[in-house]
């Protein structure tokens, strides 16, 4: 009998984003960010929701850091809006912005708690979607490094863990979709598929630029990940052969080869290369040495996973089908996968080659169908049953010695949950938005209890 029991160094924290959570979109001279654009289109959020007010823990951060402590977290990882700090994508620096960050981060460290700063989560400034469509131009790239080097510049004293980009596939291959219209995200629809590979692989500079200007600018020793949402390919059994065909089929499953793989092996997957053809982004010479820098840890966001067997056709490998009655959560893509976690780690080791890069869950969470009870509790044990198994798949992957440090849950608080408004919740903290009242949730307590015994309960 095993008790889960995990090593008293190991991270446990929660996360966050800055347009899911901020609001005040018109403040202290922020300027509109591409989502705050989308979404004040009509028919592009569900219900016409906005972040404009979102969980106001702008104004509200103070109480919403005494929640991270009575939680008992001793991480949290959140993100600086790129159009708070420089309104317009490129010059100026915004301080009254970046003041936000230094109270947040300071009222963080009073309570004990290391801040993680994700750079960019989506939120790109709408004046550079305006000058030059965002991830559609290779400019992008150095604008962002300048960015990062602004913030590090000034938030580096009390900053030390940074994060460059969080899940590039979502915000470009969602964003310029060929065939959505309109697109899920932000963003324009393009011709071919090789456009939306170069909208990503615009995106690869930007986090290898990212990561020089960061280490320029840190005044100390600081560590950088890129955080990435790899689609996990899971064995179907743990065979010799379905193992072989996961680790086969995680080229090709999703967008990987054309992500994970350049920024840590420093190559396009050839197997990913073989399938999109001519539909392969261009590649500048020097291109994959600034995309492969060297980062000191990887962020995995790992929600569900892809169960792949072994096959006799020409790849060797199969996906399987999820069926209708398959366990899922409140998203239609949420699938109960918990060996994705392990098997998301032990590929690092044993599919790209990275035994030992330090490597964290930088978010798992689900949504689920919350409702207040008349004694304002949310018993969310929907949430506890799928967390409880994603935990065990956690433990497994630190029991058999694979560098993974800390967890991250996501989200600390129900918030906008993107096209879907604010409809989903993944927090373990309950908020009414009409009263902007938190209530913590059944997953809280039970999170809690977790991280002060230190093992799975
Ligand atoms: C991943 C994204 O990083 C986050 O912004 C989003 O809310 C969650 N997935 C849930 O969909």
């Amino acid at each position: 009998m095993t008790s889960y029991q995990f090593p008293d160094t190991f991270r446990w924290g929660a996360a966050t984003a800055a347009y899911q959570i901020e609001g005040a979109a018109t403040e202290d001279g922020r300027k509109p960010s591409v989502w705050d654009t989308f979404s004040a289109t009509p028919g592009r959020t569900l219900n016409g929701d906005t972040g404009t007010i979102a969980c106001d823990h702008y104004h509200r951060y103070e109480a919403d850091v005494k929640l991270m402590a009575e939680l008992g977290i001793r991480h949290y990882r959140f993100s600086v809006s790129w159009c708070r700090v420089i309104p317009d994508g490129r010059g100026a620096v915004n301080d009254a912005g970046i003041d936000f960050y230094k109270r947040l981060v300071d009222c963080l460290r009073d309570h004990g708690i290391t801040p993680h700063a994700t750079l960019f989560h989506w939120d790109s400034p709408q004046a550079l979607e305006d000058r030059y469509g965002s991830w559609r131009s290779r400019e992008i790239a150095q604008d962002f490094a300048d960015y990062c080097t602004a913030v590090v510049t000034r938030l580096g004293d009390r900053v030390t863990s940074w994060m460059t980009i969080n899940e590039i596939a979502c915000f470009t291959h969602m964003g310029y979709a060929v065939d959505h219209d309109p697109p899920h995200a932000p963003g324009t629809r393009v011709r071919r598929s090789r456009d939306v590979w170069q909208t990503s692989h615009h995106a690869l500079l930007a986090h290898g630029l990212g990561c020089q200007a960061i280490r320029a600018a840190s005044p100390g020793p600081c560590s950088i990940a890129l955080v990435d949402n790899p689609a996990v390919t899971v064995p179907l059994t743990e065979s010799p052969a379905d193992i072989a065909a996961a680790q086969r089929a995680l080229h090709t499953c999703g967008a990987n080869g054309g992500i994970l793989f350049p920024a840590l092996t420093g190559a396009y997957s050839p197997a990913l290369l073989e399938q999109l053809g001519e539909d392969a982004p261009i590649v500048q010479d020097g291109d994959l040495e600034t995309i492969h820098q060297p980062i000191d840890a990887l962020g995995l966001n790992i929600y569900t996973g892809t169960y792949v067997r072994a096959a006799e056709n020409e790849r060797g490998y199969e996906f399987l089908e999820f069926s209708d009655t398959y366990p899922r959560l409140n998203m239609p893509w949420l699938w109960i996968v918990p060996d994705a976690i392990y098997w998301g780690v032990r590929h690092l080791r044993e599919t790209l080659n990275r035994p030992d890069l330090p490597v964290f869950i930088s978010e798992n969470g689900c949504a689920a169908p919350d409702r207040l009870t008349p004694q304002n509790e949310v018993l969310d044990t929907d949430r506890i049953l799928y967390l409880r198994q994603y935990f065990k798949s956690v433990h497994r992957a630190v029991d058999e010695g694979y560098p993974l440090h800390g967890y991250f849950i996501w989200s600390l608080m129900d918030n906008f949950e993107w096209a879907w408004g604010y409809d989903r919740r993944f927090g373990i903290i309950y908020v009414d938005y009409s009263t902007q009242r938190r209530f913590p949730k059944a997953s809280f307590h039970w999170y809690a209890e977790c991280i002060r015994q230190r093992r799975v309960v």
